[in-house]
């Protein structure tokens, strides 16, 4: 029989998003899936009761009885026990903000995976919704920041007067540091950002911004690509850097966090009033325990002039695009626990395991091992050259050399044979020629591909002495000459203009203003 999967509105207040899409819906019927929408639970979110029906969900008041229950928040111990004895619920947990959850889920026997546990690999990236809800918010948080501040982000020269590029500084540049460096830098502002790992530098300056750094050397680098607690010293030389930083820039974003923990204090009171009035902190980290101590989770409060928006909804507040982007990652996710239209939670999977907080109500066995890889020796190897072939390599460079040599002969002499016979100009456009082709043939086959881009400029200055050769052809009576003359100015142009125009979409690509000022950072 068919498994039911059940999605089902959002009770926490003001949430918008919804773990399905029209298009997750589309995916799971064509997987044999039964999928139930509980009524309105996508309206926030642009996914319409009557656009999910169409796309093959039914819609029903009550979606706790499914097989698979798909969630965004945490459920409330009231919606726990209207889930099915023995379901699976796939949401985000939290169980160390929700007392009594876990216990609850477990009297369910319901297996649960926790989506914050998804672990950040490579193979789990499309299932990651802590990155995709990040990237969102990160965006969102720099929006918030412009819709709150009283100025402009980038640089302004106008009759009525100039304003410089607002300064913004991200603490923290993980996924959602990034994504708030990568909008403000957009939006025109100059960005600084920190980060207590040594690999977040490279990142912060590929997109064109200036990594700051502390005089203290601690590497941040935790388990798992997460960072891990930095030591009371290391805090203090941070928020010395940040009460520095705070009388220069306009605007702070704070992303602060190591998992598994109450987010880092790193914007004390001091901090705060060192910023110009006018100026903007918005703390992602607000629902942690929040990175600054003025901020206050869910509210924007006011302290001397300054503005901290302490907003827990960011991704909700892109509810449209947030539901897509969470339903695909629970799309693939699925992908790994269905198998046609049932439901097999793999216990040796990679990405599910750690995830998997309760399984049937208790707790989920260990990880079966793998299968040890065979030794070296007992691997499938292929089939050693016989004597033959091993001959035949041998001879390859041999037998080209050779052939080089005989064609490179027969072309002397047929130089001395037309010598003899042909006229001296004849013989002077031969050998030109002969050289233009084994110079061509080298330029374009001996570069590598990561060259390209400058070969074809090369061919571009070729092309335009042939523009000025063909010209030179062309006269007033329409003979053999001109003709060829005009064909070779027409081909050379296009290929002068075609180059300048893959030339400047290939350097539009990787295009980034570099950041003003020093590089590298304080010291
Ligand atoms: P992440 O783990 O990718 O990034 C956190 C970064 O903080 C890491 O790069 C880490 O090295 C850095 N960090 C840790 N301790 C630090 C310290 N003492 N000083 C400087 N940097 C430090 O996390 P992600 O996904 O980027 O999320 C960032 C924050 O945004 C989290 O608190 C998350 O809950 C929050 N968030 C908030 C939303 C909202 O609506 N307010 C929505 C989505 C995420």
């Amino acid at each position: 029989m068919s498994s039911i999967v059940g999605i089902v509105k959002e009770s926490f207040p003001g949430e918008k998003r919804v773990a399905i899409s029209v298009q997750a819906v589309k995916a799971f019927r064509r997987s044999g899936l039964v999928v139930r929408v509980e009524t309105a639970a996508g309206a926030a979110a642009s996914q319409s009761d009557e656009a999910l029906a169409a796309a093959g969900a039914e819609i029903v008041s009550n979606a706790w009885d499914a097989d698979v229950v798909l969630k965004v928040r945490p459920p409330t111990l009231e919606e726990v026990s209207r889930l099915k004895h023995g379901a699976i619920l796939v949401s985000l947990v939290y169980p160390d903000r929700n007392p009594g959850l876990i216990d609850a889920l477990a009297a369910r026997g319901a297996t649960v995976i926790a989506l914050e546990k998804i672990p950040r690999i490579t193979r789990a990236q499309k299932m990651d919704v802590l990155s995709s809800m990040a990237n969102l918010a990160g965006y969102r948080a720099v929006i918030e920041a412009a819709a709150h501040s009283q100025g402009f982000f980038g640089p302004q020269v106008t009759a009525a007067g100039s304003t410089p590029p607002a300064k913004v500084l991200v603490i923290g540049a993980g996924v959602a540091g990034l994504a708030a460096l990568g909008a403000a830098r957009a939006l025109g502002a100059e960005v600084s950002a920190f980060d207590t790992r040594a690999a977040a530098r490279e990142q912060v300056e590929s997109l064109g911004g200036k990594f700051l750094t502390v005089a203290l050397t601690e590497s941040g680098e935790g388990q798992g690509g997460y960072a891990k607690g930095m030591s009371p010293e290391f805090i203090a030389a941070e928020m010395d850097l940040f009460r520095a930083q705070a009388k220069e820039v306009d605007v702070i974003i704070t992303t602060a966090l190591v998992p598994g923990s109450k987010a880092p204090l790193l914007l004390p009171r001091d901090v705060v009033e060192a910023l110009k009035p006018g100026s903007l902190v918005v703390d992602m980290a607000a629902e942690q325990g929040g990175n600054c101590e003025l901020c206050q989770p869910g509210a924007v409060v006011e302290h001397n002039g300054v503005k901290i928006i302490g907003f827990t909804d960011l991704a909700s507040r892109m509810a449209s695009t947030a539901t897509r982007f969470f339903a695909m990652n629970l799309l693939n996710l699925l992908a790994e626990i269905t198998v046609g239209d049932g439901v097999v939670i793999a216990l040796d999977n990679e990405v599910i395991h750690p995830a998997l907080l309760l399984y049937n109500g208790g707790p989920p066995p260990k990880m079966p091992p793998r299968p040890a890889a065979p030794p070296p020796h007992k691997r499938a190897l292929p089939p050693p050259p016989t004597a033959k072939a091993q001959q035949q390599e041998i001879m390859r460079p041999t037998r080209i050399a050779w052939g080089t040599n005989l064609a490179g002969f027969f072309a002397i002499i047929a130089f001395f044979v037309l010598g003899r016979f042909a006229p001296a100009e004849f013989l002077r456009h031969s050998t030109v020629f002969v050289l233009a082709c084994f110079v061509g043939w080298q330029v374009v086959w001996s570069v590598t591909p990561a060259l390209h881009t400058p070969l074809m400029s090369v061919t571009n200055a070729i092309s335009g002495i042939i523009i000025i050769g063909g010209i030179l052809q062309v006269g007033t009576q329409l003979n053999a000459a001109t003709i060829i003359g005009l064909i070779a100015v027409l081909l050379a142009a296009v290929n002068i203009a075609g180059g300048f125009f893959v030339t400047n979409r290939m350097l539009r690509m990787f295009h980034r203003d570099a950041p003003s000022g020093r590089k590298g950072g304080r010291q």
